[in-house]
């Protein structure tokens, strides 16, 4: 059986922070970065973010012809535990399938989206897998946010992690980093890291690492 490929892709300043400190979106990506992530998407089964990005940034996460002559149309997977996605969101525009994933005790349905049921509080992402596996998913994206990140990374789920480095600096304790949620405590949660590769796109960086399981 082939096993799901989980890539993590983020955009970060010189300084570590993917977000102004209100969590609002702001550019650090360029036209070379944008072009890589494009195809990148268009190689993925399914994008996946959670509810905080689609309410703070409202992607459409679809795959733009601008960058790629003829988009595949990846899945888009959105963790919602109770629902709260927007029903205006663009995620609902029916220009790709969308998966809205909530917990079970979640009953909300969506606009031009399927449901899963997964997890008795947050998201169960170690059961997800499988289930995303069963319906064909091969290749996964995650896009963030950083409380997202974290999680794949706590629970060595991801493969790779794609950090491309804008030359801007945010600036703040409170902008969020690639990885948020609890963060590691001690020195043995920490996620070990192998560099794959480190290229200049541009004005900016991209560096990639496997990940360490
Ligand atoms: N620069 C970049 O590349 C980039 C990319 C994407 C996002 N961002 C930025 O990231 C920020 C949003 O990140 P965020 O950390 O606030 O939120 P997030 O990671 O987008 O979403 C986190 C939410 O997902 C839900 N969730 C469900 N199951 C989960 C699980 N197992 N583990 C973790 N979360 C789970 C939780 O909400 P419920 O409890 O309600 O389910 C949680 O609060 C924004 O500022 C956005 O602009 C930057």
């Amino acid at each position: 059986m082939v096993l799901l490929q989980i890539t993590i892709n983020c955009a970060m300043s010189a300084d570590g922070k993917i977000a102004l400190k209100t969590r609002r979106q702001t550019p650090i990506s360029n036209e070379e970065d944008k072009k890589r992530v494009h195809m990148l998407r268009n190689s993925s089964d399914a994008i996946l973010v959670g509810v905080e990005t689609v309410i703070s940034d409202n992607p459409k996460l679809t795959v733009k012809e601008k960058y790629v002559k003829t988009p595949r149309h990846p899945i888009r997977i959105v963790l919602d535990s109770n629902g709260r996605t927007p029903s205006d969101s663009l995620v609902f525009d029916g220009k790709a399938e969308t998966i809205i994933v909530t917990n079970e005790g979640c009953s909300k349905t969506f606009p031009n989206a399927k449901t899963i049921r997964c997890g008795r509080d947050d998201v169960d992402i170690p059961n997800l897998i499988p289930i995303l596996e069963r319906i064909g998913i091969k290749r996964l994206l995650v896009e963030g946010g950083s409380t997202i990140i974290w999680s794949f990374l706590r629970n060595r789920l991801a493969d790779e992690v794609n950090i491309f480095i804008g030359s801007i600096i945010i600036g703040g304790e409170r902008a969020p980093t690639p990885a948020g949620g609890d963060g590691a405590s001690e020195t043995l949660e920490m996620v070990p890291l192998r560099l794959k590769g480190a290229e200049v796109l541009g004005s900016g960086v991209l560096v990639r690492y496997e990940v360490v399981k």
